[in-house]
């Protein structure tokens, strides 16, 4: 529960648990929102959202806010960073702005709240391109951004310049893998170093998965992380266009698809069909959508593109939005199956 908490972030790391004879009383900083409460339905079969009184540890931690409020004007308090990203041991943030002159200030503010982090990073673009990659500036700490980052037992390394990961798809990493049935071939078409294919190869013992990608870094470290994780005998990473891939080497082979690349997964679907063994299948789609009826918009685009490819479609198992990306824009995640093929 803590771990799930925390991947939320409604874990309050100022005040400590409690114990008692019967229960574990963990500290939240708000109310869960109904989509969290879901997260943690599924995970945790018996809890209770009470209100409870907690110590506070003896020295409450300074907080960004405490240590750049006599360095910055007092204007721009209020546009410093609300949320920040840790992959491994590097912070990752976005400046305003704004606030461009203080961004040293601001790294190593960062770097004295939280004594692991050893490099802070500052957005400096958008996530573009084919390998989906972000430009970033260090403006603290060290210039080498080479990390290991730990997600449900599983280490990753990885190097947030040269290859797409983000620490906020942790839970689907989980839920997709959670769903995932020993004897099962799976095709993770858009795998990066790893965080689907590996969890799956580690959560099961009897699995095979096909991990394509077309960065060449991303591959390097997915097979080093093969290594790390030990699960080599079950992931075969391959290098390419999952398109190509699939059409020459993966047809009829899968019972389930991971198509993670939101911007363009769409126009992948008829692939992801070919790669479903003949039978049946299941397709974790993820797609980005703008304002209202999002998760019916995704649905439907979804079910047209299965129909299209000839194949039957059966049922959406599960439609959920994974985060906001932007104003009134989210990541959505579905997850369909496929039946055969259809008669014309
Ligand atoms: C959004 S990232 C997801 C990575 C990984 N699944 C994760 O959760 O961290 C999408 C990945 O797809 C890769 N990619 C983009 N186009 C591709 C293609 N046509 N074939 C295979 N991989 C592709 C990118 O290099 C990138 O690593």
């Amino acid at each position: 529960m803590i771990r799930i908490l925390d991947d939320l972030d409604l874990l309050d790391r100022s005040l400590k648990v409690v114990r008692n004879d019967r229960y574990l009383f963990i500290p939240i900083k708000e109310k869960p929102s109904k989509w969290q409460l879901e997260v943690i339905e599924k995970e945790v079969s018996e809890f209770e959202i009470c209100i409870h009184s907690f110590q506070r540890y003896a020295k409450p931690a300074k907080s960004i806010l405490d240590i750049l409020e006599d360095k910055l004007p007092p204007h721009l308090l209020a546009c410093l960073p609300r949320s920040i990203d840790f992959v491994g041991d590097i912070a990752i943030l976005e400046i305003p702005e704004e606030l461009e002159d203080y961004k040293t200030l601001i790294g190593e503010a960062v770097m004295n709240v939280f004594k692991r982090v050893r490099s802070v990073l500052a957005k400096s673009s958008a996530v573009t391109g084919v390998y989906r990659v972000r430009s970033y500036e260090v403006v603290a700490g060290s210039e080498n951004t080479e990390t290991v980052h730990r997600e449900y037992g599983c280490s990753y390394l990885l190097d947030p310049r040269k290859v797409y990961f983000s620490p906020r798809l942790s839970y689907e990493h989980y839920r997709i893998a959670s769903q995932v049935v020993e004897g099962e071939t799976i095709v993770d078409m858009f795998a990066g170093v790893g965080p689907f294919s590996i969890l799956i190869a580690k959560l099961h013992r009897n699995v095979r998965v096909y991990a394509i990608d077309i960065n060449p870094d991303a591959i390097g470290y997915l097979e080093k992380n093969l290594r790390i994780n030990r699960v080599e005998d079950k992931v075969i990473p391959i290098l390419g266009d999952a398109r190509e891939i699939i059409q020459t080497r993966l047809r009829n082979v899968a019972d389930r698809v991971i198509m993670n690349l939101p911007e363009k997964a769409i126009e992948y679907i008829d692939v992801a069909c070919i790669a479903l063994k003949p039978s049946d299948g299941i397709i974790h789609y993820y797609g980005f959508e703008d304002g209202s009826y999002a998760l019916e918009k995704a649905e439907a685009k979804v079910i047209e593109g299965i129909v299209k490819a000839g194949r039957i479609f059966d049922k959406v198992l599960s439609s959920r939005i994974v985060k906001e990306v932007a104003p009134y824009r989210w990541q959505i995640a579905i997850d369909v199956k496929v039946d055969g093929c259809r008669i014309v």
